[in-house]
């Protein structure tokens, strides 16, 4: 555990993405993704209306993460997700995640689908947690690396077991954040850099 400050909760919120995020959000994408979105890519789905859902997580000021679904034809396409490595494994994607499903069933969507790299075991754990099952492989999909991309789907996210699902990962996120909060350190320098 890295993140959160000793003694208190850990304060993360998920809030709408806005243009005021997208310096902090740039600056995890240059982290973390070997091609990165760029900030044209970001303004272009911010700016692409109500198919588009895009969210921050944010600690204190700070923005820790994002993620975005693009929802139509009844499916829902998560596009991007990512946490600052410094906060990582505190449940943030997670949060985010959750927070894009519910939106997806909100939509009226019966499945979410994703890629993710053949080799990112982390994050496909995630995934399988929220019922993403593998579907299907993209050759090559990657080009910078020529790796293939994973094609996972949830299905029947419009069922009542599938909302159980979402019930107990939203009870296990707040029974690990009371657990964890008097132990957590705050990560070292995390820019300030947004305001709400
Ligand atoms: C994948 C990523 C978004 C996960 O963010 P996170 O906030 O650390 O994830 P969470 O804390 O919510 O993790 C939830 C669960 O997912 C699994 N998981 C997440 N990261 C993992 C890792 N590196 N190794 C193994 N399991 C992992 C675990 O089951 C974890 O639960 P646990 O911590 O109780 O064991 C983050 O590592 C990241 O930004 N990676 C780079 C970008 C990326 O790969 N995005 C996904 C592309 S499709």
């Amino acid at each position: 555990m890295g993140g959160g400050c000793e003694g208190a909760p850990l304060d993360v919120r998920i809030q709408a993405m806005r243009r005021r995020h997208l310096r902090s959000v740039l600056r995890i994408e240059g982290q973390v993704c070997p091609r990165p979105w760029t900030l044209a890519l970001f303004l272009s789905e911010l700016g692409a209306g109500p198919s588009r859902r895009y969210l921050v997580a944010r600690a204190g000021p700070s923005v820790v993460g994002y993620g975005g679904l693009m929802v139509g034809l009844g499916e829902g396409h998560v596009t991007t997700l990512a946490v600052d490595p410094r906060w990582r494994r505190q449940g943030i994607a997670t949060r985010l995640l959750l927070a894009l499903a519910h939106h997806g069933v909100d939509e009226g969507c019966s499945g979410l689908t994703l890629e993710v790299r053949m080799g990112n075991i982390g994050a496909q754990a995630l995934y399988r947690r929220f019922g993403f099952v593998p579907a299907g492989v993209r050759r090559g999909y990657y080009a910078e690396t020529k790796e293939d991309a994973l094609i996972m789907w949830a299905h029947e996210i419009d069922s009542p077991a599938y909302a159980a699902r979402l019930a107990a990962i939203d009870a296990d996120l707040a029974a690990v954040t009371s657990t964890t909060a008097t132990t957590s350190v705050a990560p070292a320098a995390v820019p300030a850099e947004e305001q709400a």
